[in-house]
């Protein structure tokens, strides 16, 4: 980055941070919506093949598109390289598997979206890696769930659905005295609310397909490189050769090289345009959503039909204290609510009339959704009470509209409970 775009404030960056001008003065990166690139010459492909010139080969593997978007998510980030990839859960799966061998333990937050969590428990499992759920605010815990056979720490900024907001910083440190890489999952945070590389997370992912995008047009995911964690560890023995080629960048190469290239989870250059066209909006859709996510908190709160409210930015929150010192004073889009039971909850979420219904989060419009019965519906009561998921329970990704309409949709709809 150079040294007059690093001083760009995060608004400008958004917009302008790692663009460069497109063929016939082009503002706007071109869809390059080609599978594979041509060479005039056997040698010059063999080059690039060799990594003895730079080149696009295959978009599996690489695309003028997804680059283009590799970098600004970089330079958004304050990383040294981005990988792009076709949704949030490639994103996570290509950068654990990127890490993790047969043997290797995660130890990870207990807080997750339940996508990555049956990818820990389910899925990993029958591959010999295990991983092992922690309360992220119990720092005494996490540290005793560390052992020889560790090898990362996972946790999300601001938990999905259950909206604890773990110490950052305090996770960091943890990593740092075991010699453990520390991945953060961003998605509900937003570089807008905090660059958790600033927090000490080595490798960041991002649902790109959430507040990103911002009106749920595509899917996508992201990988952003810190640039922090030494791979040179005898904990890495499988990073040696690339440690030794390409320095701090060893894991963005391994996984780039191999993990990437060879799950090819890869994103596509359609979906990469319409998420850099996202990404230009950002600061300014968040901060509307954390406006319109507060006073609807504080409408919910002092509703007498509602039980109780999960906000990180409502002074009784557990979590108000982290969060401000985190996050600098804005909580974000996403809130939960308990009524009296679920019948309450599905009567609320059938009487409303602007918010729509629906599996998804961090849209321009408010969406609401009953996560026992959908989302986490095969979860079992004991891991449901991990997500911190109830039957009373409706979650709401608070959307740009107007707040008074909708104050008047909720209202309306707990007036007719
Ligand atoms: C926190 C979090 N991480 C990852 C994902 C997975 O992202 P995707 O749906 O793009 O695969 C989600 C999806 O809701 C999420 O909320």
């Amino acid at each position: 980055m150079g040294e007059r775009e690093s001083r760009l404030r995060f608004d400008t960056k958004l917009i302008h941070g790692g663009t460069a001008p497109g063929p016939y003065g082009a503002t706007k990166t071109p869809i390059v919506q080609a599978s594979a690139f041509a060479y005039n010459s056997a040698e010059e492909l063999e080059d690039i093949f060799k990594g003895r010139a730079i080149g696009q080969v295959y978009t599996r593997i690489g695309n003028p598109t997804l680059e283009s978007l590799e970098k600004r998510l970089a330079v958004i980030e304050d990383g040294i390289a981005a990988i792009v990839t076709a949704s949030g859960m490639a994103a996570i799966t290509t950068a654990v598997m990127a890490v993790v061998r047969s043997g290797d333990e995660i130890l990870s937050s207990s807080s997750l979206f339940g996508g990555t969590y049956s990818l820990f428990r389910d899925t990993l499992s029958n591959y010999g890696v295990k991983a092992r759920f922690v309360d992220p605010t119990d720092l005494a815990a996490l540290e005793a769930g560390i052992n020889d056979a560790t090898r990362l720490i996972f946790v999300e900024s601001i938990g999905n659905p259950k909206m604890d907001v773990p110490d950052i910083a305090a996770f960091a440190a943890l990593a740092r005295k075991n010699g453990i890489p520390l991945m953060v999952d961003a998605t509900v945070s937003t570089p807008y609310l905090a660059r958790v590389k600033d927090l000490g997370a080595d490798i960041v992912i991002h649902s790109t397909s959430k507040f990103i995008n911002g009106t749920a047009n595509s899917i996508g995911g992201a990988i952003i490189d810190s640039g922090s964690f030494d791979w040179n560890s005898p904990k890495f023995p499988h990073f040696e050769p690339f440690y030794r080629k390409y320095r701090n960048f060893a894991f963005t190469a391994r996984t780039r090289k191999l993990i990437h290239k060879d799950f090819g989870a890869c994103a596509a250059p359609f979906n990469s345009f319409l998420l850099g066209e996202g990404l230009e909006t950002l600061a300014l859709r968040m901060e509307r959503h954390c406006s319109n996510a507060m006073r609807l908190a504080q409408f919910l709160d002092a509703h007498e039909k509602v039980s109780w409210v999960n906000y990180p930015g409502l002074p009784d929150s557990p979590f108000f204290e982290v969060a401000t010192r985190q996050f600098k004073g804005r909580f974000g889009g996403l809130l939960t609510f308990g009524l009296a039971d679920k019948a309450s909850a599905f009567r609320l979420i059938n009487g409303l009339e602007l918010a729509k219904n629906l599996a998804n989060i961090g849209d321009t419009k408010t969406l609401v959704i009953h996560p026992a019965s959908t989302i986490c519906a095969d979860y079992t009561p004991e891991v449901k009470a991990l997500m911190g998921v109830s039957e009373e329970l409706v979650r709401v990704s608070v959307g740009i509209e107007d707040i008074e309409d909708i104050l008047e949709d909720f209202g309306a709809s707990l007036d007719r409970l």
